[in-house]
């Protein structure tokens, strides 16, 4: 089995081979090609990533290269896991919305639709030659903004499934509290991709017990904390959202955080060197710790997890959470809107499991960041000024014509170079 992971010579991988290692039983990779831009990062983290290999015993081979063409020619599955511009461009997204009282954040507001309009483009162009090389190939999809990235595939006719950690991460943090196996919790986890909520955790499976109200009784605080919300909010609602939902519920709050500290991007650009720096040491041959403290925890076991399911390996968990075409799943969403659900994945591709009906205090705001990603989607691929600020200003956390305005321009401002339109 021939897996190719473009964005290969990302800080990430690491994380993503030893997932290979330790889960081959699932995931029988025999070449894994891992294909960057930038070359020196790729010798590093293609080092590394052999190492964690040979130590864990896995005779699978590992290439290195800056050809995409002969990269994905052949290739099973397609990760994609890149950023358009670097943590330089994402600093400038975490930065700009700032100035204009909004939250600067990479996936979310303003930011993430600059991310939405450099990264769509590409990943549709990368799309393109893989199906060029191998129309079977299933592209699974980490590039952020996920739910816009994968919404632009499916819409393209590619095979994709888009994927995130949120639910994963919940999942292991509940599994721990609650004293059971991760594999025995199943999350009720509803919405969009960054914009979810779980509203029930079962035991066993789909039709397990409903733990969350005892979860919640006996763990809250310490769920509270996680998300930085107050317990008392989560206690009215009765669910627990992502700790994306603070960027909503809290607005006020993170921007003023935002606004007294270092970005996010500054921060994780300064770990990323210590890591590089680790990756050069020969005699390194596991994920250092320092990896944990990426936001990224558990995404190899989510991306294991689904390149078994769709490549139809042994013993692949039948349910996961991942971004797939709504088509009635929601009633409230049109079908072509891409939602981030439970799903019943195979070879066939991933099936949203039924929903129950949504209480309306998630499903607008589900409806409204839906109606904020069409149009984000149609700035992506036809640009234009006006585009941007109909996005915008669909955005609930924007929502008001003259920050629209404002951040349209600085949107622009600050990402000609990516945007062949600007
Ligand atoms: C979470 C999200 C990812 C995001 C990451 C950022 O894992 O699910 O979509 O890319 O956080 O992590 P970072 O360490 O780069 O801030
Ligand atoms: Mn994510």
């Amino acid at each position: 089995m021939k897996l190719t992971v473009v964005g290969g010579g990302s800080t990430y991988t690491p994380e993503l081979v030893d997932g290979f290692a330790r889960l081959r039983d699932a995931l029988p990779v025999t070449e894994l090609v891992l294909v960057d831009p930038a070359k020196d990062r790729l010798e590093l983290v293609g080092g590394l990533a052999r190492r964690i290999l040979a130590r864990q015993g896995h005779d699978g081979r590992i290439t290195t290269t800056s050809d995409l063409d002969a990269a994905v020619d052949g290739a099973d599955a397609v990760l994609l896991q890149l950023r358009v511009g670097g943590q330089a461009a994402r600093e400038q997204d975490e930065t700009w919305p700032l100035e204009c009282g909004c939250v600067g954040q990479e996936t979310t507001g303003a930011g993430g639709l600059a991310k939405a309009l450099r990264t769509v483009p590409v990943v549709l162009d990368i799309a393109e030659r893989i199906r060029r090389a191998n129309p079977d190939a299933w592209i699974i999809d980490f590039t952020n903004p996920v739910g816009i990235v994968t919404r632009a595939l499916l819409q393209a006719g590619h095979r994709a499934v888009g994927l995130c950690n949120v639910a994963i991460g919940l999942q292991r943090r509940f599994a721990a509290r609650l004293g059971v196996a991760p594999g025995d919790v199943h999350l009720d986890h509803v919405g969009l991709n960054h914009l979810t909520w779980e509203t029930g955790v079962r035991l066993g499976g789909p039709e397990g017990e409903d733990v969350l109200p005892r979860l919640l009784t006996e763990h809250g605080d310490a769920v509270a904390a996680d998300l930085r919300l107050p317990r008392a909010l989560l206690d009215r609602l009765g669910v627990v959202p992502s700790y994306y939902l603070r960027y909503y519920y809290a607005h006020d709050e993170v921007v003023a955080e935002q606004r007294g500290k270092p970005s996010r991007a500054a921060e994780v650009a300064a770990m990323e060197r210590e890591l590089l720096e680790l990756y050069a040491d020969p005699a390194l041959d596991e994920k250092p710790a320092l990896l944990a403290r990426r936001g990224g925890a558990y995404y190899s076991e989510a991306a294991v997890d689904l390149a078994a399911a769709l490549l139809g390996g042994a013993g692949a968990a039948p349910y996961q959470v991942v971004n797939a075409l709504n088509r009635g799943t929601l009633p409230f969403l049109p079908d072509d809107a891409v939602i981030e659900v439970q799903a019943a994945v195979d070879r066939k591709g991933a099936g949203p499991l039924p929903v129950p009906q949504v209480d309306p205090l998630y499903a607008g705001l589900m409806a409204s960041v839906t109606g904020y990603e069409d149009l984000a989607l149609q700035a992506a691929l036809h640009g234009g000024r006006n585009r941007v600020f109909r996005a915008l200003l669909a955005h609930p956390l924007i929502g008001r014509y003259d920050r629209a305005e404002r951040l349209t321009d600085q949107l622009i401002a600050h990402n000609r170079e990516h945007l062949a339109w600007a």
